[in-house]
């Protein structure tokens, strides 16, 4: 796979639009998740922590492990992010198919707006699993299939049938949408 799909760090702002707030709440999404939100969080491809950071500040929540692959987006953040945040959040330095932290530590993992950029899908998956604790949860949001004004192109979007149809593979089941979001799938799934 080339670099297209992976999200070019010079559109940060992007990312730290608050007007995002209206169709990917992270206070939403957290309602949304109801038990599965608390303890150890790993968030894969966590940009310049819009999740996050909120999602630290959740009082169920004990850390927030924000991995990336992009030297810029990890810089950003250590640069960023303010120190009281950071007592919750810690930045980690990822790899495309590996995260460098112990196997089954993870209540929650989760992906946002990432799965279409990843180059081994059902790899990463199996990565999520490793991290997972028992019967912990993952969460992937991505952009619906279909054309529409933002987001990224339609023919790199993979669809929510695909990712469900991987999560099988992998192993997690209870496999739940939440269909809450207008441009978005929201998925989880237990280990
Ligand atoms: C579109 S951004 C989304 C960021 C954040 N989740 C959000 O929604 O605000 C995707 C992020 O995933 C990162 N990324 C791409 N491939 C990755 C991988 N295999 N593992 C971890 N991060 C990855 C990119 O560098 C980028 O920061």
């Amino acid at each position: 796979m080339g670099d297209s799909k992976k999200f070019d760090p010079k559109k940060i702002h992007k990312l730290t639009d608050p007007s995002r707030k209206k169709f990917q709440d992270p206070a939403l999404i957290w309602q949304g998740l109801g038990k599965a939100g608390k303890g150890i969080l790993v968030d894969i491809g966590a940009g310049a922590g819009f999740f996050a950071v909120p999602f630290s500040q959740q009082a169920a929540v004990h850390k927030v492990y924000a991995c990336d692959t992009s030297e810029p987006m990890i810089a950003w953040m250590q640069e960023n992010l303010e120190q009281d945040i950071r007592t919750k959040v810690e930045i980690v330095p990822s790899s495309e198919n590996h995260v460098p932290l112990q196997d089954a530590l993870a209540d929650l993992v989760y992906m946002i707006n990432l799965h279409h950029e990843l180059d081994a899908p059902v790899q990463m998956l199996e990565e999520c699993k490793r991290l997972l604790k028992p019967e912990g949860t993952l969460l992937i949001i991505d952009w619906k299939k279909k054309a529409m004004e933002m987001g990224p192109p339609e023919k790199i979007r993979i669809a929510e049938q695909t990712v469900q149809e991987q999560l099988l593979q992998t192993g997690f089941h209870t496999i739940t949408n939440h269909d809450m979001l207008p441009y978005h799938y929201m998925l989880t799934a237990v280990r």
